[in-house]
C-alpha cells in the first residue's frame, strides 16, 4: 500500500495545507508507511492511477480539496481516500447550506442570511444594509460562504463598518453569509470514526489573545491559548460533543470532521461550521484533541487509512 498525501493546491489556504500535509506525512512515515507527497496538478491523476494499492489523504484546505471536486475525481477513479465524500464535502464547505442542513436536523444554529454579491446591485446597497442591521442586529459576523481559516471573516460592530466587511468577504467568493454574533466560549470538537462508531474527542476551548480567532491567531505560535478539555461544566462538554456528532451525521460526513461552535451564555452549544479537512498544523485544533485523547497523529491517520481501504 502507498499513501498519497495531497497538499498545497491553489486556494487561499495553500500554506496551511502544506504545513498540514507535511506533518501528516512525517507522522505516517515514522510509523513505517510508504508515503508520497504531492500537490494538485496535471500529473496527479496519472500518479494515482500508476500507484499500486493507493490510499489518498486529501489534506487540502479550501478550494478543490474541501469543495468536494477532487474527492469526486477520486471516487470516479475508484481510489480509496480518507475523509468525507465529494457530495458531503461540497455541502459542508458551503456555510449557508451546511447551516440549513444542521438546523433542519433540529440542532442549534445562529441566525444567518446568505447574500450573493449581485443582490446588492439589484436591490440597492443602502436598503439591504439597513435590513441586515434591523433583522440580524449588531454585532454581527460577515464571512465568505465558502472559505476557511477565517479568511475574509470579520466581526462588525455597526452599520458604518458593514460595507467594508462585505467587500472583504466577496473577495473570497460570490456569496457572503451575515450572521448574528454570539458572545460566549468558542469550542472545536473533533469527531473520529472508529470500530465502535463515532467518537467525539475532548472539546478544545479557543482563547485568542487578541480576542478574535482570525488567521493570525490561528497560525502564529502563542497567539491563542487552547484549553483541552475546555473549562466548562461536564454537562456542557457533553452537549458540545453531542452537537458535533449530530452535525457530523446530519452533514453525511465520514472518518473525521471538526465542528466549530460557540457555547452561549445559557450553556447551549451553537453550531458555527463543519470542517471536512481539519487543519493538522502545529497550532491546529484537531491534533490538540488527539493529544488530549491520548492518541498520536500517526496513529489516527494509520487507522483512517485502514478504514478508507474498507
Ligand atoms: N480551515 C482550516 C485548515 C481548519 O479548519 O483547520
Ligand atoms: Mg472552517
Amino acid at each position: 500500500m502507498t499513501v498519497i498525501v495531497i497538499s498545497g493546491g491553489l486556494s487561499h489556504e495553500r500554506d496551511v495545507s502544506l504545513r498540514s500535509g507535511r506533518r501528516v506525512t512525517q507522522a505516517l512515515r515514522s510509523r513505517g508507511h510508504q508515503v508520497v507527497e504531492t500537490d494538485v496538478g496535471t500529473d496527479l491523476v496519472p500518479l494515482v492511477r500508476s500507484t499500486k494499492d493507493p490510499v489518498v489523504i486529501p489534506m487540502l484546505h479550501g478550494g478543490l480539496g474541501e469543495d468536494g471536486a477532487l474527492r469526486e475525481v477520486l471516487g470516479l477513479l475508484g481510489v480509496p481516500f480518507v475523509g468525507p465524500t465529494g457530495a458531503a464535502s461540497r455541502l459542508t464547505f458551503d456555510k449557508s447550506i451546511a447551516t440549513r442542513v444542521v438546523a433542519n436536523a433540529g440542532l442549534s444554529v445562529t441566525r444567518q442570511v446568505a447574500l450573493p454579491h449581485d443582490i446588492f446591485r439589484e436591490l440597492g446597497a443602502p436598503a439591504l444594509m439597513q435590513a441586515i442591521g434591523d433583522q440580524i442586529g449588531y454585532p454581527l459576523m460577515v464571512k465568505p460562504s465558502r472559505s476557511g481559516s477565517a479568511l475574509g471573516a470579520l466581526k462588525v460592530a455597526d452599520q458604518e463598518s458593514l460595507a467594508t466587511a462585505l467587500v472583504g468577504a466577496y473577495a473570497y467568493g460570490p456569496v457572503a453569509v451575515v450572521e448574528r454574533f454570539i458572545e460566549g466560549t468558542e469550542l472545536a470538537v473533533t469527531v473520529l470514526e472508529g470500530d465502535n462508531g463515532l467518537r467525539a474527542l475532548p472539546p478544545v476551548e479557543i482563547r485568542p489573545t487578541s480576542g478574535i480567532y482570525d488567521y493570525e491567531a490561528r497560525y502564529t505560535a502563542g497567539a491563542t491559548r487552547f484549553v483541552t478539555p475546555a473549562e466548562l461544566p461536564p454537562e456542557t462538554l457533553r452537549a458540545a460533543q453531542e452537537l458535533a456528532v449530530a452535525a457530523h451525521e446530519a452533514l453525511g460526513l465520514r472518518h473525521l470532521s471538526r465542528t466549530d461552535m460557540v457555547v452561549a451564555a445559557d450553556g447551549t452549544p451553537i453550531f458555527l461550521e463543519g470542517n471536512v479537512a481539519p487543519g493538522m498544523t502545529e497550532t491546529s485544533l484537531a491534533p490538540l484533541a488527539f493529544e488530549a485523547a491520548g492518541m498520536e497523529l500517526g496513529e489516527v491517520f494509520s487507522s483512517l487509512v485502514e478504514r478508507a481501504r474498507g
